[in-house]
């Protein structure tokens, strides 16, 4: 049997911030420090003992966020029937699945912090690592935190003015985006205790949220309670997939909608990173039990969707939750529908600004980034000597710009395209990655261990979502293949600085001063 080991700045360990300041940067896997022992850090304590309920609540809580209760406008709109969206989210559901199966298998076989990086630069070399690094830090981190902002604006503001009032200035939304954006970063540079401390309290909400509309759903359709002209009232009379559409390429658009309310499965490699006995058998159980879970209810979000709200309010709305909240229980409903739903956003933000910040925190030790990105700044709010007082501020600050980028010029729809654009063209590659490994190393220790079906689905369907990508958005396509090239100048660029030598197809250059 074979393992990985370990060398790497992406390596971060249960604590990567409070640890940097005083040692070495990064601890090795086998040696946790003090710090880890004491699980300072709340969302990676890698010497907690995993039981399966922890699991089943962390991969449900990186799972849900915004996206079930902004996504059916847009899954809806390209489906163009409820029966043909059910059906967008039950594939987006599955490839999910596979997508989460084929990543813990990797983060068995590969057990090291920093996700796709390390699987990439193990697998294929550090130049599509790096390349993954560099979208990541541009477009994936700060891409989804825009969007996660933009649905809390929209429900922030829908709090205030409710459901019916129709026409609030985007700016307005985006306003009060950049609010929470700059709220979040303020609590993560002031202290990773703090920021940890928010993302437990803000999880309650997300499951608040999502068991109110699905239980919700449940007692309407017992009741057999459906509202005067809601979607289903219409398509009893017209069937379920009357009005379908049939462009293929409108289907990805939507599979991309849905699969935003799934992302973040991605994150299943973080229970690889728990002492864990029986690995084999608890993965098994944790995944296979965590992702139809999460299918299921988001197919209740949506039948209830559909059982209560007109089609045309359904395709038209980024704030579902508050308009459904309005026709089950009036005012009041809305109101605290839309609080639930901003409280579980918030949470998800402050969790994506979280790691962003450590990923670009990494990618500047690694000197992937301007080595100012690697810096550790000590917060004097909290003194000196506070071990939680340490925080990436640079690297929070590259991502709070980024993210103020996208908030500015995108909205909900485009950036979800975009962001699945990019987010699986890496996706697939990784996956690709898993059965490449099996094939050159068989015998590697896997704890966890997939049918190779699964890799295969996943790369199958997110080819085919890539390739429709082009017909369907090439604009956004083109954007995000430019933002992947530039990163080989930048790779050459940094490696040379890094190392003083560059291999270039078989040239080598070294910096003069370091003969
Ligand atoms: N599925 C989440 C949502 O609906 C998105 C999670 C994004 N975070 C991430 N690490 N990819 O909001």
């Amino acid at each position: 049997l074979r393992s990985y080991s370990i060398s790497s700045a992406f390596d971060f360990g249960g604590n990567l911030f409070p640890l940097s300041q005083t040692q070495a940067g990064y601890a090795p896997l086998g040696t946790p420090s003090a710090l880890d022992r004491q699980g300072v850090d709340g969302s990676l304590e890698r010497n907690k003992t995993l039981t399966y309920l922890n699991g089943l609540s962390l991969i449900v809580g990186l799972i849900i966020g915004s996206g079930i209760f902004s996504s059916p406008s847009q899954v809806n709109a390209n489906a163009g029937s409820p029966g043909a969206s059910l059906i967008v989210w039950g594939i987006a559901g599955l490839l999910a699945w596979t997508g989460a199966a084929s990543y813990a298998e990797l983060g068995g076989a590969i057990p090291l912090n920093g996700g796709a990086q390390v699987y990439l630069s193990k697998i294929f070399g550090e130049l599509p690592g790096f390349l993954f690094t560099w979208c990541a830090v541009l477009v994936l981190k700060p891409g989804s935190a825009a969007i996660i902002a933009i649905i809390f604006g929209e429900y922030v503001v829908r709090a205030f003015v409710g459901a019916d009032t129709e026409s609030v200035s985007p700016w307005i939304n985006k306003a009060v985006a950049f609010g929470g954006l700059l709220l979040v970063t303020l609590f993560n540079c002031i202290s990773t205790k703090i920021g940890t401390r928010i993302g437990d309290l803000f999880m309650f909400f997300k499951f608040i949220a999502l068991l109110g509309v699905t239980i919700i759903g449940i007692v309407v359709a017992i009741t057999g309670f459906s509202s005067k002209g809601s979607a289903s009232e219409e398509w009893k009379t017209q069937g379920w997939f009357q009005g379908t559409n049939t462009e293929i390429s409108d289907f990805a658009v939507a599979l991309y909608a849905g699969l935003w309310a799934f992302d973040g499965w991605d994150n299943v490699n973080q229970l690889c990173h728990r002492r864990i006995q029986k690995p084999q058998s608890r993965f098994a159980r944790v995944i296979h039990t965590a992702m139809p879970l999460v299918i299921l209810s988001y197919l209740l979000a949506n039948v209830s969707y559909f059982l209560v709200l007109p089609h045309d309010v359904i395709e038209s709305s980024n704030t579902i939750a508050v308009q459904f909240g309005a026709k089950v229980f009036g005012r009041v409903g809305a109101l605290i529908l839309a609080l639930v739903v901003s409280a579980s956003c918030f949470g998800s933000l402050n969790a994506t600004t979280f790691t962003s910040g450590r990923l670009v925190y990494a990618a500047g030790k690694e000197g992937y980034l301007p080595s100012i990105f690697g810096r550790i700044v000590s917060s004097r709010f909290l003194g000196d000597d506070s071990r939680f007082g340490f925080t990436p501020i640079y690297a929070m600050a590259l991502n709070a710009s980024m993210t103020t980028i996208y908030i500015i010029v995108g909205e909900f729809g485009t950036l979800v395209t975009f962001y699945g654009v990019a987010g699986y063209t890496f996706y697939f590659v990784t996956v690709l990655g898993l059965i490449v490994l099996r094939i050159r190393e068989p015998h590697l220790e896997r704890p966890y261990r997939t049918w190779i079906t699964t890799p295969i689905i996943f790369c199958c369907v997110s080819l085919f979502l890539l390739s429709r990508a082009v017909i369907a958005e090439p604009l956004q396509t083109l954007i995000v293949v430019a933002f992947i090239l530039t990163g080989i100048p930048v790779y050459y660029w940094r490696i040379f600085k890094r190392d003083g030598q560059v291999a270039l197809s078989g040239w080598k250059f070294w910096k003069w001063r370091s003969r």
